[in-house]
């Protein structure tokens, strides 16, 4: 088992985690009153089986589910829970247990912190993308119609718990995407992990615990010095300022296949990374391995030179910039990120056209 110190509390990663959940119950005897689980039919079906017959406490939980998907994490399904929870005369002493992906983990989180001006919870993330990425850093909430995160607050769970057996029943895209996070965390803070993660191959799992620890360890340490993304956290941001773009467009666009967060990380990064180059001095052969690796990895997505500038409409929008300057994190060489960058409209379409040539080149 590995325990990872986070904020006010600990992120356990171990392999049959069960026997990590016992323990905290023990070591946490008369703290909760009743147990709620939140779930969705996915980690219903194939988590919390693994779970219900090994901790005693969880067979007297109260189960929640929802159903799966970025679409129920709005202030409706809140209210039906609240309501239940009220319902089944949940207190201030009750434990809210998170069981699910990204999704369950953020609403979970932002239930449990208003309820009663806040109760406890505890995270299991099973996703990959939530194990490496949402277990760490105190963010919770839920959307606002299509606002992606618009309603929330930071608050900490009382501990989390990290099992990769859980990725096994996940399909192999929800794998990439989690990576894509992976990929982030080796290029903005560590060097030798980059050359590790280049090794890995995702789709057999393999030693994938050594990769979580890491990517946890990676982003834990960045917002401890940085809780409340005053400065240094921006550098997580690396990809996402083109990524979201590419995503809420994908969303937006009924006949575009919808992409997962990871999948529009995944072309944010190679993008980000030519600004990089344009900008901060990144190295052009840093530049290629970067975007000769994620190329290999993912998908080509087709971005279509009509759709640049409602890309960039979008950017202007992003909720972290100021002033309507588009902000970036952007490398100075591979393990090294540098916050407050800005670009130009015209680099980010080179950027965009950047991803648009090279893909066609790959193929
Ligand atoms: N708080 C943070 O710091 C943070 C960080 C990153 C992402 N997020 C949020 O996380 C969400 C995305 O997370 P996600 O990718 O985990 O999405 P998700 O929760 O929607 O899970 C993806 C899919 O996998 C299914 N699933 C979950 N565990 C499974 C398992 N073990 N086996 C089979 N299927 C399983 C789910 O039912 C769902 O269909 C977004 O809402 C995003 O905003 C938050
Ligand atoms: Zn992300």
């Amino acid at each position: 088992m590995t325990e990872i110190i986070a904020t006010n509390y600990s992120v356990y990663i171990n392999k049959g985690i069960a026997k990590d959940i016992n323990r905290f119950f023990r070591n946490n005897k008369n703290r909760y009153s009743k147990v709620f689980i939140l779930v969705d039919e996915n980690s219903l079906k194939y988590c919390y089986p693994q779970l219900v017959n090994a901790i005693d406490v969880f067979k007297d939980a109260e189960i929640i589910e929802i159903e799966s998907g970025e679409d129920s994490k709005n202030i409706e399904v809140c209210h039906h829970i609240w309501t239940t929870l009220s319902e089944y005369g949940a207190d201030r002493k009750s434990l809210f247990v998170n069981l699910g992906g990204g999704v369950i983990g953020d609403m979970g989180g932002f239930i449990a912190s208003v309820f009663k001006r806040g109760i406890s919870f505890i995270n299991i993330p099973t996703t990959l993308l939530s194990q490496v990425d949402a277990s760490v850093g105190g963010k919770v909430g839920i959307d606002l119609d299509h606002l992606k995160n618009e309603i929330g607050l930071f608050n900490t769970p009382d501990a989390v718990f990290i099992d990769s057996t859980f990725l096994n029943s996940l399909d192999k895209r929800q794998l990439f995407s989690g990576f894509a996070e992976i990929i982030k965390h080796a290029l903005i803070a560590d060097a030798a992990y980059w050359k590790k993660v280049q090794d890995f191959d995702i789709s057999d799992l393999g030693d994938i615990d050594a990769l979580i620890k890491t990517s946890v360890s990676i982003k834990n340490s960045i917002v401890q010095q940085d809780p409340k993304e005053q400065g240094l956290r921006k550098i997580l941001n690396f990809g996402h300022t083109i990524g979201h773009a590419i995503e809420t467009f994908s969303l937006e666009n009924d006949e575009k296949k919808p992409m997962l967060h990871g999948e529009a990380i995944a072309v944010g990064m190679i993008c980000e990374a030519y600004l990089s180059a344009e900008i901060c001095k990144l190295s052009k052969s840093e530049l290629y391995e970067i975007t000769q690796f994620i190329l290999g990895k993912y998908k080509i997505v087709k971005l279509e030179k009509m759709d640049h500038h409602r890309l960039i409409e979008l950017m202007k929008h992003d909720k972290k910039n100021d002033k309507g300057d588009i902000h970036f994190a952007l490398l100075s060489s591979i393990g090294t990120c540098e916050i407050n960058k800005t670009a130009k409209a015209d680099q980010i379409i080179d950027a965009l056209n950047y991803y648009i040539q090279e893909s066609k080149i790959f193929k």
